[in-house]
C-alpha cells in the first residue's frame, strides 16, 4: 500500500512539475525575457545565460531585481522586467530556466545545399 502512495505521488510531482515548467515557458515569451536573455535562454552578448542554472540563484536574483536592488547600472535593465512578477511567476520561469531543454532543433534544409560552382 505503501509503495502505491509513494508511486502516485512521484507521478503527481513529475505532473506538477512539467505543468510550472510550461507555464514558465509561457511566461518567459510574454515577459519579453526572450528579447535579452534569447530564446533558448542561451544569453545573447553582456544579457547572461539563464538555461540550466540553478533555482535557488536565479530566484535570489529576481527577488532582488524586484526589490529594486541592482548592484550595478547594467543589472538596473532588470528591474522593470522583474517588478511585475509574483511570487508564482519566479516560482515558474526559475522552473523553466533551470529544467531547460532545448525542445526546438535549429533546422537546415538540407535541399539549400549548394552544388557546383554558381556558374560564374
Ligand atoms: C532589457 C533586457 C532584459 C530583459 C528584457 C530581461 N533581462 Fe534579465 N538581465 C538583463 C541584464 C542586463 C542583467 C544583468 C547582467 C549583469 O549582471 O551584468 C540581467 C540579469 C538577469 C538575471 C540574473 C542572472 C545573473 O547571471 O546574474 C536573471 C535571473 C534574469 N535576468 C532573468 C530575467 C527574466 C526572468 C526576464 C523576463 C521577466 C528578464 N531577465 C528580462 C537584461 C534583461
Amino acid at each position: 500500500m505503501r509503495f502505491i502512495v509513494l508511486f502516485l505521488l512521484f507521478f503527481t510531482s513529475l505532473f506538477a512539475s512539467s505543468e510550472l515548467y510550461k507555464q514558465g515557458e509561457a511566461l518567459y515569451f510574454q515577459k519579453g525575457c526572450n528579447g535579452c536573455h534569447g530564446i533558448k535562454a542561451e544569453g545573447i552578448t553582456s544579457y547572461p545565460a539563464l538555461a540550466n542554472r540553478a533555482k535557488g540563484f536565479l530566484t535570489y536574483k529576481l527577488e532582488r531585481f524586484r526589490n529594486q536592488i541592482s548592484d550595478n547600472q547594467q543589472q538596473e535593465m532588470m528591474i522593470p522586467f522583474a517588478i511585475a512578477l509574483s511570487d508564482n511567476d519566479i516560482n515558474a520561469i526559475t522552473t523553466f530556466l533551470n529544467e531547460f531543454v532545448d525542445t526546438q532543433q535549429e533546422q537546415y534544409d538540407s535541399s539549400y545545399e549548394v552544388w557546383g560552382d554558381g556558374g560564374s
